[in-house]
């Protein structure tokens, strides 16, 4: 097998640059319509294709695997987050996953800034009176929010993003609270004058604003039940740039609409690309879709990650971002 017959098949459009160097190097099939592929398209592209690179709308389950001609190698997945990806069944056959960490972690970290500056601030609320022609004039106590500064921030998952979260709300004034696995580093500890929570529970009636940056995996489905939602002060603020599956959807949007919730700011819902029916039009729940990578600098850079990672396929050598 030589680089330049490698066939590699691509689910959505990607970025030109992207693209052009996946073009160049490999024996390339993009999917020009750029939609997202059912089972059946998954299943056309995995019969005869070394490699596949799928992204989060693409469902690689078990069948398509099975489905999969036995050259399918390597499924070098456009994105961190590989939860849409049966990595069980992959390795059954022999297929390795990896993904691209690290290059989409400021975007995210400045994604989950955005919506919690939306939310507290009030910040779409107000943009909507604008649209609507209703500003009638500045007013001494309208559209009053909350400010950051001195605020608890409980941070779920302080991995790469959670860290980077940490840090840009350490310049809001904000003090850090987190909740994972293990601890960090004392050093990272130390610099974010982080306090550690080993129990979920304990940390959330504590916290101001709570920023959900855990992966999503069987043990974290509905992490955000509505008992734990309740645990949560009814001032705070939830902010989810991770994945929707991790907040029970419908209880959410109840404690949102009977104010037992002050706000929550989503870039993911449980049901992509459905959301919930009761959250648009709440004006305490700022909605995004789905933006967190969306940067020019992140997208290339996953891209650049997806070739490095087919190239030391091919090289033979270990994969740098191998997560199954
Ligand atoms: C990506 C994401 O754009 O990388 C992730 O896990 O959630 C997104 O920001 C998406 O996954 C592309 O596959």
């Amino acid at each position: 097998m030589t680089g330049s017959k490698l066939r590699v098949a691509v689910t959505r459009k990607l970025p030109d640059a992207t693209e052009r160097e996946i073009a160049a190097l490999f024996d390339a099939r993009f999917n020009h319509s750029d939609t997202a592929m059912d089972a059946a398209a998954l299943i056309g592209a995995v019969r005869d294709a070394d490699v596949l690179v799928p992204t989060v709308t693409d469902r690689i389950t078990a069948d398509v695997i099975a489905a999969a001609g036995p050259q399918l190698k390597l499924i070098a997945n456009f994105g961190v987050g590989f939860n849409h990806i049966d990595v069980a069944a992959a390795a059954r056959r022999n297929i390795a996953v990896t993904n691209t960490p690290g290059v989409l972690t400021d975007a995210t970290a400045d994604i989950a800034m955005t919506l919690m500056l939306m939310v507290t601030r009030r910040a779409l609320e107000g943009a909507k009176v604008i649209e609507a022609g209703r500003f009638s004039g500045w007013c001494p106590t309208w559209m009053m929010g909350v400010g950051l500064r001195g605020r608890n921030l409980g941070i779920v998952g302080m991995g790469r993003i959670g860290e980077a979260v940490a840090r840009r709300s350490r310049g809001f004034g904000m003090t850090i609270h987190y909740n994972n696995r293990t601890r960090v580093t004392a050093a990272v500890e130390r610099e974010l004058d982080a306090t550690y929570w080993p129990e979920l529970d304990a940390m959330l009636p504590a916290m101001d604003v709570v920023s959900i940056n855990c992966p999503y995996n069987t043990s974290t489905y509905h992490l955000f039940s509505a008992e734990r939602l309740a645990r949560l002060k009814p001032t705070a603020f939830l902010i989810n740039t991770a994945r929707g599956e991790i907040v029970d959807e419908a209880a959410l949007a109840e404690a949102l609409s009977s104010a037992r919730l002050a706000g929550a700011g989503l870039d993911v819902f449980e049901h992509e690309p459905q959301v919930h029916p009761k959250l648009p039009g709440l004006p305490n729940a700022v909605l995004l879709p789905h933006l967190g990578s969306s940067t020019i600098e992140a997208r290339t850079g996953m891209g650049r990650k997806v070739i490095a990672n087919i190239r030391a396929f091919i090289a033979g050598e270990a994969l740098p971002d191998r997560v199954g």
